[in-house]
């Protein structure tokens, strides 16, 4: 387990001002677990509300467009997303790749629009089942990386990557451990390469898909698993402090 675990709450598609008091308790409880380091990624339409909410825990966007402004109904810009007050933003989450067709070139663009509005990015990589079952996964989710990985000095302060393996997304299938740790061990190796070991060893690696309360500590425990990006769990308070208090 990293040293100090960075767990972080993807809402994704889900939350009305209803949600608040989740938020609210979700940071309460974060202040006596300060060991992790505890976020939330509300839906664009919260993230004003829950900065102005918390105290203790980041909050993070769950995409940015890749322009400053300008004739894009409906969109959203980094520059925007960290007004409202978010600190982060997730990039390549596989809903995204799947249901807005979002390739490597548009990532790489909306992670220097993030870069520049200065907020930090946690890219998001991960193989289908077909993937991993014709035994290509770890050159697919490296090939992945490789793409977008920017080029930059400060790549630890600015960069987080989450390890997503979409068929255990939302399912309640969690990888095998011990893949788990191959394929982190893996990404750690690349971006050793990518940036040069002091650099490398810093960047954090999230796991992703289907963690909860009850998993939670056996993934966490893993050698280069620094924390965990939790869809459905972090949903209530309940069940994401949970997963913090796993990573403690
Ligand atoms: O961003 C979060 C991941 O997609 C994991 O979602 O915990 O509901 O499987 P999940």
């Amino acid at each position: 387990m990293a040293e100090r675990p960075y767990i972080v709450g993807n809402w994704k598609m889900n939350g009305t001002r209803a949600m608040l008091p989740e938020a609210r308790a979700i940071d309460r409880a974060s202040q006596r677990v300060m060991k992790v380091e505890v976020a939330l990624a509300p839906p664009y339409t919260l993230i004003h509300a829950v900065h102005r909410e918390v105290e203790q825990i980041g909050v993070g966007a769950q995409d940015c467009h890749p322009g400053e402004d300008g004739a894009h109904t409906g969109d959203i810009s980094a520059n925007m997303v960290a007004d409202a007050g978010a600190k982060f933003v997730i990039l390549g989450h596989s809903e995204r790749r799947q249901d807005h067709g979002e390739d490597s070139a548009l990532l790489s663009a909306k992670l220097d629009a993030a870069l520049n509005a200065g907020i930090r990015a946690i890219l998001c990589c991960g193989e289908t089942l077909t993937t991993r079952e014709s035994g290509n996964a770890e050159a697919f989710v490296l090939g992945q990386l490789r793409e977008i990985l920017p080029d930059i000095d400060n790549a630890a302060d600015s960069v987080t990557v989450a390890y997503e393996p979409i068929w255990a997304i939302g399912t309640g299938r969690t990888a095998e451990t011990g893949d788990i740790e191959a394929m982190h061990g893996s990404i750690r190796r690349l971006l050793n390469d990518t940036y040069g070991e002091e650099t490398g060893s810093q960047i954090r690696i999230l796991y992703g898909g289907s963690v909860k309360p009850d998993n939670a500590r056996d993934i966490l425990e893993l050698e280069n698993v620094d924390g965990a990006l939790v869809g459905g769990a972090s949903l209530t308070a309940e069940s994401f402090l949970g997963i913090v208090l796993a990573a403690a």
